[in-house]
């Protein structure tokens, strides 16, 4: 009988903290036992952005009491850690040392050996923490603050991008545009929360990249394209960008939000016809945005399409998918955890180059 392996998972590559712990039987997919997170959105709002430094200094801050209260909630011991996995990259140099240097610490210290793990790859395979995990292969579409990629999935550790954002990320196009229209950072959830009210169809915004043949993405020029349509708009009623009224807004933040979802869900569709493949992942913080799983779930019913998505609360950065991520891989075969504690991050790692 296969022993219980015990996997920490240590997250801090931008503004959140998070700790999980996750239980390794066999050939059964890993279980998750218990997670904590701690968001640091209240203290980088002021400033309007995440500032590095301030996001590693409370790292420091959060990561062990996340940790005591994994094991608290999870019911287990210290001593019952197998391996001890960390965010590696890519990420702010600063906060993921770290999540890198307490790993370490702790892995010395109990004896335990460490694994180091690309945060996207966390994302990729957080999907296999839902109730309806996926299987191999899928098409995925990663959409987070800093990346949008198509990438084929054939297990794990096997993948091959299929198409990537050339400028901005889907993220970065939400929060830019929601900064535009004065939404507290960051500014994704706020710029949905705010199209809710507003009528997709207002303005017609640009789909970049829609007709270009390949998978590849680009939405620097859709928040352009916003910051004109608002100046206009702005000038029309002799006011602020800001103090548009609230109407004008909600209009401008749910055509923004069809530009953006429209370009996702029609590249993914055309990702799934290229390689053939019949079932989509979706993960990262833009797959928590509801026009999007709405249109995914359409599109691909309407094509016998299977498609999954991290639970809402995992689609953001947190631990459990760095626990998830280094069990599977341990589970592969992909990688075995090291008991050299001479630890590296890297703020910069390609998925494709894993
Ligand atoms: O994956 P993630 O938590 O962090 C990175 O690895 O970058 O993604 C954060 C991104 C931010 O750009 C945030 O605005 C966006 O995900 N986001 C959303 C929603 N929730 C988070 N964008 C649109 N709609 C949402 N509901
Ligand atoms: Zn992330």
């Amino acid at each position: 009988m296969a022993k219980t392996l015990h996997v920490l998972g240590i997250e801090s590559s931008c503004d959140e903290t998070g700790v999980a712990l996750v239980a390794l039987h066999g050939d059964d997919l890993p279980r998750l036992l218990a997670h904590a997170l701690y968001s640091q959105i209240d203290m980088h709002q002021a400033y309007g952005g995440v500032v590095p430094e301030l996001a590693s200094r409370d790292h420091i801050r959060r990561v062990l009491p996340l940790t005591q209260q994994v094991l608290r909630e999870s019911g287990r011991t210290l001593a019952e850690i197998d391996v001890v996995a960390f965010t590696r990259g890519p990420g702010l140099a600063g906060a993921l040392l770290v999540g890198a240097g307490v790993a370490c610490a702790l892995g010395a210290a109990l004896r335990k050996p460490v694994l180091g793990v690309h945060h996207l790859e966390g994302h990729l395979l957080s999907p296999f923490l839902s109730a309806d995990p996926p299987e191999f292969p899928f098409v995925a579409l990663l959409v987070s603050g800093g990346h949008t990629q198509l990438m084929r999935v054939d297990g794990v550790g096997r993948y091959t991008l299929l198409g990537e954002t050339i400028d901005d990320a889907a993220g970065e196009a939400f929060d830019k545009s929601a900064k535009l229209l004065g939404l507290a950072y960051p500014g994704g959830p706020a710029l949905a929360i705010l199209a809710e009210q507003g009528n997709p169809s207002a303005y017609a915004l640009p789909r970049p990249l829609l007709k270009s043949g390949n998978l590849d993405f680009s939405f620097a020029g859709l928040k352009t394209a916003v910051m004109v349509q608002a100046r206009k708009l702005a000038a029309a009623q002799g006011c602020e960008l800001e103090k548009l009224p609230t109407t004008v807004r909600a209009d401008l933040a749910a055509s923004t939000q069809a530009a953006i979802v429209e370009v996702l869900v029609k590249k993914s569709i055309a990702a799934l016809a290229q390689t053939g493949m019949r079932r989509l992942v979706v993960a990262g913080g833009v797959g928590a945005n509801r026009k999007l799983r709405e249109q995914l779930n359409a599109e691909c019913a309407k094509r016998q399409v299977r498609v999954h998505y991290p639970e809402m609360h995992l689609c953001t950065d947190n631990g459990a998918m760095i626990a998830m991520a280094a069990a599977m891989r341990l589970q592969s075969g992909q990688q075995t955890a090291s008991a050299v504690y001479a630890f590296d991050v890297k703020p910069r790692w390609p998925l494709q180059l894993l």
